[in-house]
């Protein structure tokens, strides 16, 4: 989408009005440049049909131009989700055949933040997976991408200006993040992602993509994401991520780790026919990562970040892992497989206690770990447990902001108990019963946080897990996406991670 802030004068194809229940006599401004006839069509619209209500939307046709009149509802039950989901439901509402150039003018009763939001909703919005689609392609390469040109009184456009930019590189984080989760797995497994971080890195001086392939996971004796990926001819792999890796030395940086699963068949406890197509998605925590990063960097982040991706494509075969096997991990900790299918806490037990080689700040993982959170909280949020209060707030914080809702979770010692309960090995990787399914999972990967500098009396590491299984695609509230990944938290972890220094 391209896009510009100027003053309220010109108009292009279609002119956006979004107004606020009350303030709907339009200001003289809010109509410069239409043509008279569209002036008294649009005032008499005003008078006769339109009140400003939430999601009251009138569209008025005119020779030159189509005027948008879109209902925002009380500016006093303001919110961003307001805010984000009218711009999202605008834009998703429009057509290009219509013309692609866009005004959206706000007038009286917006301020900085609401317009931001609403622009930062149409941008997300403005995203479909059409790239398998021939005559969606087609189409879309005949008409072009948007050209978007946001109008306010001029005391904004400086901020408006700096603030879109902002977005803009955001929104390229979480459309990159989409892109990758909703990639078919026989395009998009362990090594073609490793692929795409390497050409994603290469002209970017203040970026460093490492990937440990097949052998290196050999030397190093990463056995939880040799064990779950070895059943695929597609190997399975570790890509490390480091953006400004000179920057302030001395400070801790935060690290975050993603389970990449590219296809979860469940292995040899295979899974039920029914929908495992979705299981494609099951690398999503991998693509969020990768989203943050491009999202940092886009934006220009100056402090230094550590992601690590876990890939690994969960496959049945002759190779395969199976329950009942013990396997080792990097931690050297023992995992009794008791099931195939609980193959993310695997790879990620890896992907966690490498972390702490970095001595971060904090660690945090996001998985689409558990059936059992989407029974728990359906798909309206990402389950979140930690081990640590204040960055269990704060996580928690930064999801309201971006409206991407993360949900406090039980950590209790007695799941704990329960995964360590093994007869035979150090940690279980099945709970004991199905229930609580996703409290378990969750205390099966604190026994892969290290403590500080490895000290086994040592402060564990700050550290704080989102199960995105709910999340990551499937929620039909969701205003920002038409249909597919979500690109869940690039937004939350954005923030998060922009704001706390
Ligand atoms: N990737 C799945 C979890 C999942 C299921 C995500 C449905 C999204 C929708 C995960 O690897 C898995 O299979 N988990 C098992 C764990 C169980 C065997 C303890 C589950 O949730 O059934
Ligand atoms: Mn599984
Ligand atoms: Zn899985």
């Amino acid at each position: 989408m391209d896009w510009k802030v100027s003053e309220r004068e010109e108009t292009g194809d279609v002119l956006v009005l979004p107004l606020w229940k009350g303030k709907n006599k339009p200001a003289n401004s809010a109509l410069n440049g239409l043509p008279r006839s569209s002036v008294i069509n649009t005032k008499s619209a005003f008078k006769s049909r339109f009140d400003g209500k939430t999601g009251s939307n009138l569209s008025v046709w005119g020779e030159k131009c189509r005027v948008v009149l879109v209902g925002m509802g009380d500016s006093e039950k303001s919110s961003n989700k307001v805010a984000r989901d009218a711009g999202a439901k605008t834009l998703s509402s429009l057509s290009k055949k219509d013309g692609t150039n866009l005004t959206v003018r706000f007038t009286s009763g917006w301020n900085l933040d609401s317009m931001l939001w609403f622009i930062e909703g149409m941008m997300l919005r403005d995203y479909s997976f059409v790239k398998y689609r021939s005559k969606d392609r087609k189409e879309r390469e005949e008409q072009g991408e948007w050209s978007l040109d946001i109008q306010a009184s001029s005391r904004y456009l400086k901020e408006l200006d700096a603030g879109i930019t902002r977005i803009v590189g955001r929104v390229e984080g979480v459309h990159l993040a989409r892109d990758l989760a909703n990639e078919p797995p026989n395009y998009l497994y362990p090594m073609s992602y490793a692929e795409r971080a390497t050409e994603w890195a290469k002209d970017k001086p203040n970026v460093i993509v490492e990937v440990y392939d097949w052998d290196d996971l050999q030397d190093k004796g990463m056995y939880g994401l040799i064990n779950v990926g070895k059943g695929s001819s597609r190997k399975p792999c570790m890509v490390l991520f480091t953006l400004n890796p000179n920057a302030n030395s001395k400070e801790r940086s935060p690290c975050i780790v993603g389970k990449g699963i590219t296809f979860d068949t469940g292995g040899i406890s295979l899974k039920p026919g029914a929908s495992m197509d979705e299981m494609k998605y099951d690398m999503h925590g991998a693509a969020t990562v990768f989203g943050l990063m491009h999202a940092l960097y886009a934006t220009g982040h100056k402090g230094r970040v550590k992601a690590i991706a876990c890939l690994a494509e969960n496959m049945p075969s002759a190779e395969a892992y199976r329950p009942g096997d013990v396997i080792p991990t990097y931690s050297e900790k023992t995992i009794e497989v008791l099931n195939t299918d609980a193959e993310g806490r695997n790879v990620l037990a890896d992907g966690l206690w490498k972390s702490g080689e970095f001595d971060p700040s904090y660690i945090i993982d996001l998985a689409t770990l558990t059936g059992a959170v989407v029974v728990a909280l359906g798909h309206e949020a990402s389950g979140l447990w930690s081990n640590n209060s204040e960055l269990l707030e704060k996580v928690h914080q930064a999801g309201n902001k971006e409206d991407e809702i993360a949900w406090k979770m039980p950590l209790l010692p007695a799941f704990e108990k329960e995964m360590t309960g093994s007869k035979i090995a150090d940690v279980r990787n099945l709970g004991k019963s199905r229930w609580g399914g996703a409290n378990t999972a969750a205390a099966f990967l604190k026994q892969f946080v290290p403590n500080r500098n490895f000290d086994e009396e040592g402060e564990q590491i700050p550290w704080a897990h989102l199960d995105i299984a709910g999340t990551a695609w499937g929620a039909t509230t969701n205003a920002m996406v038409g249909h597919g990944a979500t690109g869940i938290h690039v937004r939350t972890l954005h923030t998060l991670i922009t704001n706390s220094d």
